[in-house]
């Protein structure tokens, strides 16, 4: 138990009242029974902080709730737990650390803040005889984060491959269903409240790169900093590389890995071609999907969704339940404790080993392909298929001198990412082939 529970009201002050904070507001207010029953006391929120107090966020709260004074919550006695709902690391990390050391404890569902900082403020949290819950900081709406820690305890997991960011699964469902252009699917997700405040980070893999990271620190005691592994977005996708992947049997999602072979753990975050009907292709819209490997249970999978309003309030609060009723979640410097051993080492991404999507634009002329096949072949790497298909526009009476470009799309056997990335090197080099070449790994 920590030294909030009891059967003392709990005073909540909630920082940051946009999507997801105004989702938690609104549970608190529209279930102070619920919210009893289940904290053992009563549940209280006392203050809303907000940035603009004239701007209209789809929520009514009771007179002189909301502020713009985050000391009306941070140096308030009657307030027990600070949610951190403004996302970024600063002033996040101040406002966690000044809750801390005034003797609040801290809900949040910031992973840039857990990514960058989650070590020291769990271990201030510790100092300070206080709790740090992040639930809500991996996969939204579910409990992965606890399953992790707690659930999962007897096990030692050796693999996590996950769709962990919810916006870009989004986007590719809307791009591959529904035809919609990239810049309309991100607007669509934005609008939706999927998106970070800055999109960027879900379409570029860094979202989905803080979750992996947390999730490998609680899964296997090893902190892996974002520049050790390959991080590659859905930014440079283009809408006929999921029709292909589609023609030629796959789905491509944004897969996470992190799993232990040889004593080494791979680790990457990439769109990925996955086979059509496997458990990982059929997730689709905002929905995440995590699956982990562990030595006693076997294969598990969560799915659900991954952002949004509800979802993350739903961590949220629930984080905010278990605090009230002193059942402390895992931190990090415990996990330490957990795992009491070296840092697995990080696979050099030269050495990952895999099979690989390529496409390349080439001008439609006498050996091209065979200038292609050339070099991949020169570099070891062998060819499972090619598909070229015609280019739309040939008219064959024309006197144009003008050569079409066509796309050459190739599935290799399984080679190394270092060996891809020298026979990449060579193909950029042709004349005939022109931007954008695109390289993905296959899952399997
Ligand atoms: N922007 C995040 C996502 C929200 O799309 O997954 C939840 O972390």
């Amino acid at each position: 138990m920590t030294e909030s529970a009891g059967t003392e009201p709990l005073g909540v002050g909630i920082i940051g009242l946009g999507t997801v904070g105004s989702g938690v507001a609104r549970v608190l207010l529209e279930h102070p029974e619920r919210m009893q029953r289940r904290a053992g006391r009563p549940v209280v929120l006392r203050k809303a902080v907000v940035r603009d107090l004239s701007r209209s966020r789809g929520i009514e709260l009771p007179a002189g709730m909301l502020t713009d004074q985050v000391d009306e919550v941070l140096n308030d006695p009657e307030t027990g737990l600070v949610v951190e709902l403004i996302g970024g690391l600063s002033p996040a990390r101040e406002f966690v650390e000044r809750a801390l050391k005034a003797g609040k404890d801290v809900v949040t569902a910031n992973k840039a803040l857990i990514y960058e900082h989650g070590d020291a403020l769990c271990a201030l949290a510790r100092e300070q005889g206080k709790t740090i819950a992040f639930e809500a900081a991996v996969a939204a709406g579910v409990p992965i984060i606890g399953s992790v820690g707690q659930a999962l305890a007897a096990n030692q997991i050796t693999g996590i491959e996950a769709v962990l960011n919810g916006t870009s699964n989004f986007i590719l469902t809307e791009m591959s269903h529904n035809g919609l252009p990239y810049d309309a699917a991100v607007q669509l997700a934005q609008e939706r409240g999927y998106a970070e405040a800055d999109p960027s980070m879900d379409v570029d893999g860094t979202d989905a790169a803080h979750k992996l990271v947390i999730l490998t620190q609680l899964a296997f005691g090893t902190r892996v900093p974002l520049d050790a592994f390959i991080r590659q977005g859905i930014d440079t996708l283009e809408l006929a590389d999921l029709q292909y992947a589609r023609e030629l049997g796959y789905r491509v999602k944004l897969l996470a890995v992190a799993r232990i072979r040889n004593g080494l753990l791979e680790m990457h975050v990439e769109p990925t071609l996955i086979r059509r009907g496997h458990p990982m292709s059929t997730i689709e819209d905002v929905y995440n999907r995590i699956q982990i490997d562990g030595d006693v249970v076997g294969r598990v999978w969560f799915s659900g969704m991954g952002a949004g309003q509800a979802a993350t309030a739903s961590a949220v609060v629930a984080d905010l339940i278990d605090t009230a009723s002193g059942r402390t979640r895992l931190n990090f410097p415990l996990l330490d404790l957990w795992h009491q051993r070296e840092p697995v080492p990080v696979l050099p991404a030269d050495e990952l080993s895999r099979r690989y999507y390529l496409r390349y634009n080439v001008i439609d002329r006498p050996h091209m392909m065979a200038d292609v096949t050339d070099i991949l072949g020169r570099q070891g790497i062998s060819i499972a298929s090619v598909m070229q298909h015609e280019a739309p526009e040939i008219d064959c009476t024309s006197d144009s001198d003008e050569e079409p470009i066509v796309p050459l799309v190739i599935m290799t056997h399984r080679t190394t990412e270092g060996q891809m990335r020298s026979a990449d090197r060579e193909i950029a080099q042709l004349q005939a082939v022109r931007m954008p070449r695109v390289r993905m790994p296959v899952d399997g």
